[in-house]
C-alpha cells in the first residue's frame, strides 16, 4: 500500500536529493529500533552504537536495517559518524554522552526523556532542567536537536496510522543542524516546527511524563500533542 509517508519521501527525493549520511544510532531498544530503520530508509548509512555490539538482538536489528548497516561500540560508532541519535533510557543520558569521546561539530540528535518510575506505572520528571541542555552541556561543542521525543515509537514508524499530521517539535540552538533535522524529520512523514533553544526542551520532555501517567490512569484519557497554528 502506497501511504502518505512514502508520497512524502519519493517527492523530497525527486526534488532534493540529500546528501547520504553517515548515522550512529545509540541504543538498541524501540526507538533506536524504529529511527535506525526509518533513516535507512532514507538512504543514509546506519551504525548501531550498542553495549552488546555483537549480541543477537543488535546484529538482528542491523540485519533489519536497510543497506549497509553495522553494529559496533557507542563510542566507536560516534566517532564515524557525523549525525548521532540519543535513544537511551534518560536517566543515563549524560553517563552515555560522556563516553562518546570527542562530539566536536557532530549533530546530536536526543530523542530521550528524563523519565523515572517512582512506583509501578507512575512516572515522574527525573532532572532540574532537561536532557536536551544537559546533552548540550556534556557536548559543549557539539550541536545538540531535541526531536522525536514527543512521540510513541510506532508514529515513528506509522505516522499514517495516526488522525492527522504529526508534529513534530524541534529544540535547539543552532539553526543549520535543526534544519537538517527537519529535513530528516519530513522525510518520515512527520512535521518538524522550530520550538526554540535548548532551554525550552524540558517543555517537550515534560509532555511525555503526562502523556504516559495519563495512559496509565483511570482516569479519561487525553492526547497531549503539539500542532502548530496559522
Ligand atoms: N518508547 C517510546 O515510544 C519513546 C518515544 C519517544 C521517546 N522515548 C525516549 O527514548 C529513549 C529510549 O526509549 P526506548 O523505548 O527505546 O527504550 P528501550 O527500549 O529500553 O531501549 C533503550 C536502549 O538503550 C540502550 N542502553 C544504553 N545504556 C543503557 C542502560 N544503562 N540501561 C538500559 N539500556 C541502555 C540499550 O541498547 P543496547 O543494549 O544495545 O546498549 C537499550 O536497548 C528513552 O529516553 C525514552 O524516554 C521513548
Amino acid at each position: 500500500m502506497i501511504t502518505r509517508k512514502h508520497c512524502v519521501l519519493l517527492a523530497l527525493v525527486i526534488a532534493a536529493p540529500a546528501m547520504a549520511e553517515t548515522i550512529a544510532v545509540i541504543g538498541t531498544g524501540n526507538v533506536g529500533a524504529a529511527l535506525g530503520t526509518e533513516l535507512a530508509l532514507q538512504g543514509h548509512t546506519i551504525i548501531y552504537g550498542s553495549r552488546s555490539p555483537l549480541g543477537l538482538k543488535a546484529l538482528d536489528l542491523a540485519g533489519k536495517t536497510k543497506g549497509n548497516a553495522s553494529t559496533s561500540t557507542p563510542a566507536e560508532a560516534s566517532a564515524n559518524a557525523r549525525i548521532i541519535v540519543l535513544a537511551v533510557p534518560g536517566m543515563v543520558v549524560e553517563e552515555v554522552v560522556l563516553g562518546l569521546g570527542d562530539l566536536s561539530g557532530k549533530i546530536i540528535i536526543d530523542a530521550t526523556n528524563p523519565l523515572v518510575m517512582e512506583e509501578p506505572l507512575k512516572f515522574s520528571f527525573g532532572v532540574e532542567t532537561s536532557n536536551g541542555e544537559i546533552v548540550q552541556a556534556a557536548a559543549p561543542d557539539a550541536k545538540v536537536v531535541k526531536a522525536f521525543n514527543t512521540i510513541s515509537w510506532q508514529q515513528m514508524i506509522a505516522p499514517e496510522d495516526s488522525d492527522g499530521p504529526l508534529y513534530v517539535p524541534i529544540v535547539g540552538n543552532d539553526k543549520a543542524a535543526k534544519e537538517k533535522v527537519a529535513e530528516l524529520v519530513t522525510k518520515m512523514g512527520l512535521v518538524p516546527f522550530d520550538l526554540g533553544p535548548i532551554e525550552v526542551a524540558h517543555w517537550t520532555e515534560y509532555s511525555a511524563v503526562v502523556s504516559l501517567n495519563n495512559e496509565f490512569s483511570e482516569r479519561t484519557n487525553f492526547d497531549l500533542v503539539f500542532r502548530t497554528i496559522n
